[in-house]
């Protein structure tokens, strides 16, 4: 398919304890911005939703718009994907995020204080935007997710995730992947075909790999 707007999301996300404290994970965002400047050297229209990261990109054809939490990352999904072509979700979004407090428990404490006791946190799922985008998607986009797994289980997990979330291909990769330089990749479509990099590739040559294999795709 050709791909001439390219949305991509990278990074972490980061959810507020408080006003000085979160919870992410270590996702550096690197695939994510090497993917957008591999989108952007082929002459796409690329967009870059870019989680909380010191990478900077160095590319200035790449449209990069900043997000910090699941909720800013779901509003920028909204507004960024009717006019792509295709979606590449590599964003590591969180799983759960602080409850908010209610009208009745009042303003959350802006830092919270250190006290001789054990202190338990409420938290409740995000919203699985990757799924929100197949629901909203109109005809001819193209949605690819990823799935960062261990490695005995990591193509079950990709074709339960391909399925459960209604996109058009995963992206499965070990655990290792995560916050490293190099990336082994397994291309889960829906035919059941899949297509694997074979061993570790450096992150902007799996750029290249993906979109590569983008283009012989045709969205369901
Ligand atoms: N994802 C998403 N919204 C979430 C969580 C994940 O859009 N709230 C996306 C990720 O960006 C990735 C894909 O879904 O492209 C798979 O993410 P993963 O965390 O592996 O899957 P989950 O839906 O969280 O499922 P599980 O926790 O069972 O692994």
């Amino acid at each position: 398919m050709h791909i001439r707007h390219l949305l991509i999301t990278a990074g972490p996300t980061q959810e507020p304890i408080d006003d000085v404290r979160f919870i992410g994970n270590r996702s550096s965002g690197r695939l994510g911005v090497d993917l957008a400047c591999e989108g952007a050297a082929r002459g796409m229209e690329t967009t870059l939703l870019l989680g909380p990261t010191c990478l900077s990109v160095d590319d200035t054809r790449v449209r990069v718009v900043r997000f910090r939490t699941t909720a800013e990352l779901q509003a920028l999904l909204a507004s960024h994907l009717p006019e792509s072509d295709a979606l590449v979700m590599a964003a590591a979004v969180a799983d759960y995020r602080p409850v908010p407090p209610t009208a009745a428990e009042g303003a959350p404490p802006r830092k919270l204080r250190r006290e001789q006791r054990r202190l338990t946190l409420e938290l409740e799922p995000t919203p699985d935007l990757l799924a929100g985008c197949a629901a909203a998607r109109r005809p001819g986009q193209l949605l690819i997710g990823f799935a960062l797994e261990p490695r005995a289980t990591m193509l079950d997990s990709a074709r339960e995730k391909l399925v459960r979330k209604n996109v058009d291909a995963i992206v499965a990769n070990p655990l290792e992947t995560m916050d490293a330089p190099t990336i082994e990749a397994h291309l889960v479509r829906r035919d059941g075909r899949v297509d694997s990099t074979n061993g570790p590739i450096d992150k902007r040559a799996f750029g290249a790999w993906l979109l590569d294999r983008l283009d012989e795709l045709t969205p369901r």
